[in-house]
């Protein structure tokens, strides 16, 4: 159960709390269902979906860090048919708005699966991951260059009537920028950040960690980066900012909302407690009667200066 003082309306998305679970980190749901009732998350973001499968890297593909993990997954998923005809129908039983995350090669991969999506049952939003590498621009990520977050923002844009929430990668001088181009590009709202990039080496074997070499840097390491992205991004644009990178607790989330997010998600700490976003969304209310607040959004963005 959620009090009001949570329930969030982003961009036509009703949600009873502000407080989602990221993708990648949740997997379609089914996995966490035994310990969450999925109704009372604000939404589930499915892991990032493709138009046809995709085998993802090879092991290793995760590495403990300082703080944090690292991964190197590489976007392994069963492709859209296999979430339109088997993830979809599971999720439709619980009362929770389901925002899928859609990856692609290719522009023409990322307005396809727009298209596919397109008033199908049970999808509330789509965000768009564009930190994936395009193959024909030489597998630079599309979220690091700001003509090809242009194209493929729009793109999206015009194959859908869905919300569309592009996903900003942090690995890029100017954020802000990055966020107006996806404002002026159609977005409905933005989510950020993504990981960040990196590496681990095993000093003993003289090895990197990770098959890949490098991998996406998530949990408490990065929640300074991602909370002062949050702050640039909330001053610059006008559409809801969904904060993420490394929330574990309440007062993580605050931090976010009062840097001026309007919605969160939760990701690494699912791993650690498959319980996290549910905590969370408690103890936020619990924040919001203890100062007196009679609605989340009555914080958002009231970090004052010291
Ligand atoms: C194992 C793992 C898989 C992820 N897969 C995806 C994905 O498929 N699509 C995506 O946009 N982000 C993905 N992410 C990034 C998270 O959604 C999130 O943006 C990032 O981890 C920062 O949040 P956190 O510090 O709370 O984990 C993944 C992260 C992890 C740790």
């Amino acid at each position: 159960m959620t009090s009001d003082r949570l329930a969030t309306d982003l961009r036509g998305i009703h949600m009873k709390s502000p407080v989602m679970v990221a993708s990648g980190t949740f997997g379609f749901g089914k996995e966490y269902s035994d310990f969450v009732n999925l109704s009372d998350l604000g939404a589930i973001v499915t892991k990032g979906t493709s138009l046809e499968p995709w085998e993802g890297n090879p092991p290793d593909r995760i590495a403990e860090t300082p703080a944090g993990m690292l991964n190197a997954i590489g976007l392994q998923n069963d492709g859209v048919d296999s979430l339109i005809n088997e993830k979809l129908p599971w999720l439709r039983q619980f009362d929770v708005p389901v925002i899928v995350n859609i990856i692609g090669k290719t522009v023409d991969e990322y307005a396809e699966i727009a298209r596919r999506l397109d008033g199908v049952d049970g999808v509330a939003g789509l965000e768009v991951n564009i930190s994936c590498p395009n193959v024909k621009h030489g597998g630079i990520a599309f979220g690091i260059d700001p003509k090809m977050t242009e194209t493929v923002v729009g793109a999206v844009r015009k194959a859908t009537s869905l919300p569309v929430i592009p996903k900003l990668s942090p690995n890029v001088t100017d954020i802000v920028l990055m966020a107006r181009i996806c404002v002026e590009a159609g977005a409905d709202a933005v989510s950020l950040i993504n990981t960040l990039l990196g590496t681990a080496i095993d000093a003993e074997t003289r090895t990197f960690k990770l098959a890949n070499i490098t991998g996406g840097l998530s949990g408490p390491a990065i929640k300074p980066v991602a909370l002062r992205m949050v702050w640039q991004v909330a001053e610059a644009v006008d559409v809801p900012i969904i904060g993420i990178g490394g929330i574990m607790t309440a007062g993580d989330a605050v931090e976010f909302f009062l840097a001026g997010a309007d919605a969160i998600q939760v990701g690494t700490a699912n791993f650690v407690n498959p319980e996290a976003a549910i905590e969370i969304t408690a103890g936020l209310d619990e924040y919001l009667a203890r100062h007196g607040f009679g609605h989340i959004s009555e914080i958002v963005g009231m970090a004052k200066r010291c």
